[in-house]
């Protein structure tokens, strides 16, 4: 059986070690060792969860549902206690975590993954908020036992899990959707369904037209009338949640807009092209992150 290990005490995490419990899947949680609280969870259905922190077993499976800016220390730290065998998946909101993880880890099976599924932390209280679809793509493929095991096992997690030969093409649809209602519901203080008010669509439509031209210089193909269904079907879906960056910015913890707007601000730049409206709303959200 493969040892599968979870790092982090972030919401996601805290859903995934429940799901293992629900899928009968064997699991150990890894956080720091002077945090000694239990965490727990509260899924949709009623149903209540307790994790403690596990017994440090050698890992099959490393799973880093972290923050994306946490990413690059945690690799630093597991860097010289992982063997090479052991396969790193990356699930997190944004891009620009997976050329360190490639360098950190040369030789091991990567990962990265995207889910749909949703949950809030307060404290240490996790609520399950939403379900929902999740995509997967290897980063370094291992051979082709160990491929359909870890394959096996996400299939099993994240269901329904939809495995993609070039993950960048679910990478840059998430990119697009969090792009959009991460930054814009954290400046304005609302619910993700305040998005449907009339007065953020001609902005919003500029975000997207933006996107399309970045996406455009990365030879990545994307409709608009796709990006705009799938950003208002997620805004719809998620009427009353309120988004990870709203959630960073009111507790005063730091968000992740430097691996999403940020990103594709970052890509932007490399293909000389300037964007009026990511600009501004990164520039928002960093003064909203000082105060
Ligand atoms: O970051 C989030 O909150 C979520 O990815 C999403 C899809 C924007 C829903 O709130």
């Amino acid at each position: 059986m493969l040892n599968l290990t979870i790092v982090g005490r972030g919401a996601i995490g805290t859903l995934l070690a429940a799901r293992c419990i629900e899928q009968n899947i064997a699991f150990q949680m890894w956080w720091r060792d002077a945090v000694t609280t239990p965490l727990s969870i509260t899924m949709k259905d009623g149903k209540q969860h307790q994790f403690q922190q596990g017994k440090g077993q050698a890992p099959d499976i490393l799973i880093l549902p972290l923050k994306a800016w946490q990413i690059a220390p945690a690799l630093d730290e597991f860097a010289e206690h992982i063997p090479t065998s052991c396969c790193i998946a990356l699930l997190h909101n944004g891009i620009g975590t997976e050329t360190l993880a490639l360098n950190a880890f040369p030789d091991n099976p990567l990962v990265r993954l995207t889910t749909n599924r949703a949950a809030k932390k307060q404290q240490d209280t996790v609520l399950e908020t939403g379900y929902g679809n999740s995509q997967a793509g290897w980063l370094r493929t291992p051979g082709d036992q160990v491929k359909q095991e870890t394959e096996a096992l996400f299939n099993r997690l994240l269901s329904p899990c939809e495995w993609h030969r070039d993950i960048r093409i679910p990478l840059w649809n998430k990119l697009a959707i969090n792009c959009v209602i991460n930054p814009l519901t954290a400046i304005h203080n609302i619910a993700n369904g305040g998005l449907q008010s009339p007065h953020y669509q001609q902005l919003i439509a500029q975000l997207l037209d933006e996107f399309l031209l970045v996406a455009q210089a990365e030879k990545l193909t994307f409709e608009k009338s796709d990006l705009e269904h799938n950003v208002s079907q997620v805004i719809a879906m998620t009427a009353e949640n309120y988004s990870s960056m709203h959630q960073d910015i009111h507790f005063k913890r730091p968000t992740e807009i430097d691996y999403i707007n940020g990103y594709l601000l970052q890509v932007a730049a490399s293909h000389g092209i300037t964007l009026t409206a990511h600009q501004a709303l990164y520039a928002q959200i960093r003064q909203l992150e000082s105060v």
